[in-house]
């Protein structure tokens, strides 16, 4: 079997950075730090975490269904998603994932984007 892409990063320990590292460029974001005011930041780092590490085939389950729930009522546009899709490229990039791991993850989180904008 082919090696996953949490193992293959280095598992947890990367994912947690790069999660960090994701929230630090969207903290620097005038139009994506305004939806995160209010939230409890280390339970969300938590969440994202267990996400990625999902996402990227480790040992972790995260149930995607939860996701239309969590961003139901924070009126999402199509502008703050394409930026936290562009800004996710640029942490991968900075954390050495070859391009075509890149892809593959920014693939099945386009999928996600009817759970994730309102319109
Ligand atoms: C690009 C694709 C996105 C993915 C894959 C994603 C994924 C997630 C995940 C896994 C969580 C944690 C949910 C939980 O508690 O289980 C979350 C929470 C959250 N997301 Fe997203 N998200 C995306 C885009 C966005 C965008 C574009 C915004 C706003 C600009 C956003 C704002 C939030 C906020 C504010 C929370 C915290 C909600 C709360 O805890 O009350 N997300 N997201």
């Amino acid at each position: 079997m082919a090696e996953s892409m949490y193992d293959k990063y280095g598992g947890f320990e990367t994912v947690s950075k790069i999660v960090h590292g994701l929230y630090e460029k969207i903290a620097r974001s005038d139009v994506l730090q305004p939806y995160f005011e209010n939230v409890d930041m280390q339970q969300l780092m938590s969440h994202q975490t267990k996400f990625f590490s999902s996402i990227m085939g480790g040992p972790i389950h995260y149930d995607a269904r939860q996701l239309t729930e969590v961003h139901r009522y924070l009126k999402i546009t199509q502008e703050a998603f394409t930026e936290v899709a562009e800004l996710l490229e640029e942490v991968l990039e900075d954390f050495d994932v070859i391009q075509e791991d890149i892809d593959t993850l920014l693939a099945l989180v386009a999928e996600l984007k009817p759970q994730i904008v309102q319109g």
